[in-house]
């Protein structure tokens, strides 16, 4: 057995905060132990550092079956790792769509070379067109967990009702449970918006996106998982009035549980002034009050986690005017530091909002978000809390380049990151 051991670094997880040596055992890549001064083959010095356990996203578009001109579970996985992550789940609205056994298990056959774990949703409705179940109980025996419709939120109050009831009834082999999760969009009231209605849409004469077509469908889904007794997920919340929702849900009890993407808590729908498609997504970028609610949802556990709606677009395809061009931004390579930098939260809650708490929300605590102990598997990411640096486009590993925050100086960086005791990020620096 040959080891190495992490030296000099704060252990920040569940259990708290405390100085350790992490020892990994580099063949099984599990921890061996987490003492200051434990032996071992090599050692790699990580003074001033926290040493976490790995991001897990629970809302990244790879984009693999079907649009590889934008990522690739390759490039995608090599993005996550950069900014930390050693899990990812995939989104489903590939082509074909995620919505049956053969198209799961031609993702994972992609992600065996991955970065980072790639854990497929799938669809609730076949091909996400909102009128038929997928097969569900199959998806759960090929390892499905989390099911969406996301690219769009699922319009028919029954057909939740029946999935939230069908998938009560389902059982896992390993223990895990299921969850649904939503895009919450009534389209109905969205339909022609390509901005969030209000003095920016109307100033730039862009149709837009009420906050209500939000607010709805997310009140709509705690009512059903009352109803049913249901766990639901909701994701990307970006009004105020959502965070107002999940918080009174949680206070009453209910199994619901949230997620805010990094765009949500730093940028405004002012951005949206020149026109570049680059700050176009689903949904919106919201006026400053709607910024400061999800940062306070945050802060006060009513949002779980933050997840990235990575969502990759070729540069031919986001060169369209504002209004025809596709929605979506990166966001794996930057989420974390975005939100050490602009959220002011101690570290231990960070590692809630990045690791602990999605990696329960998608099944995978068995393996990631932590704790940090002798007999786990070593997924880790090591943060140097201090060092600056400044979001570069062209320097992304990702195969598309439309982030927003190009330009971003930004404090806070993954320096390494251990994927099942691998070292595949090293000083910044993906090693495969
Ligand atoms: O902006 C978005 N882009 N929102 C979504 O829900 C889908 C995503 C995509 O797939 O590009």
């Amino acid at each position: 057995m040959t080891t190495t051991a992490f030296r000099g670094g704060t252990v920040i997880d569940q259990g708290g905060r405390r100085p350790g040596d992490i020892v990994i055992d580099d063949s099984s890549g599990a921890i061996v132990a987490v003492e200051e001064g434990s032996p071992a083959d090599r050692t790699i010095e990580v003074d001033g550092c926290y040493v976490v356990p790995g991001f897990v996203d629970i809302h990244s578009h790879l984009r693999q079956p079907g649009n590889e001109m934008a990522e690739t579970i390759e490039s995608g996985s090599r993005a996550a790792a950069l900014g930390g992550y050693t899990a990812v789940v995939t989104m489903p609205n590939t082509d074909p769509c995620t919505d049956s056994v053969a198209v799961v298990s031609e993702v994972l056959d992609y992600a065996a070379d991955a970065l980072c774990e790639i854990k497929p949703s799938a669809a609730i409705t076949l091909g996400r067109s909102g009128e038929a179940l997928s097969p569900m109980a199959e998806l759960v025996a090929a390892g499905v967990r989390m099911f969406t419709d996301d690219g769009t939120g699922l319009q028919d109050a029954q057909l939740m009702r029946r999935a939230l009831e069908y998938a009560s009834g389902l059982l896992t082999d390993d223990g895990t449970s299921i969850v649904l999760s939503q895009h919450c969009e009534v389209s109905a009231l969205s339909q022609g918006g390509v901005m969030h209605e209000g003095a920016w849409s109307s100033r730039l004469g862009l149709g837009g996106q009420p906050a209500e077509a939000e607010e709805l469908m997310v009140a709509r889904d705690i009512a059903l998982s009352r109803l049913t007794g249901m766990r639901v997920h909701l994701q990307h919340l970006s009004t105020a009035g959502s965070v107002a929702l999940v918080r009174a849900a949680k206070a009453e009890g209910h199994p619901v549980t949230a997620e805010a993407a990094p765009h949500h808590f730093t940028l405004t729908d002012a951005e949206c002034a020149g026109y570049d498609p680059v700050f176009k997504v689903h949904p919106p970028l919201r006026p400053a009050s709607d910024v400061e609610a999800v940062r306070d949802g945050l802060r006060d556990g009513t949002i779980d986690a933050v997840a990235t709606d990575h969502a990759p677009h070729t540069p031919d395809s986001k060169e369209l005017p504002f209004d025809t061009a596709p929605p979506g931004m990166l966001g794996l390579e930057t989420a974390f530091a975005l939100a050490h930098t602009e959220l002011d939260l101690e570290m231990e809650r960070l590692v809630e909002l990045f690791s602990t708490a999605p990696a329960r929300i998608a099944g995978l605590a068995d393996r990631q978000g932590g704790p940090i102990e002798p007999g786990r598997a070593a997924n880790l990411a090591i943060i140097d809390p201090e060092r600056t640096w400044t979001v570069d486009r062209g320097a992304l590993a990702s195969l598309a380049s439309n982030t927003p925050f190009h330009g971003r100086s930004v404090t806070g960086m993954v320096r390494h990151t251990v994927f099942a005791g691998e070292l595949v990020v090293v000083d910044g620096k993906a090693t495969r």
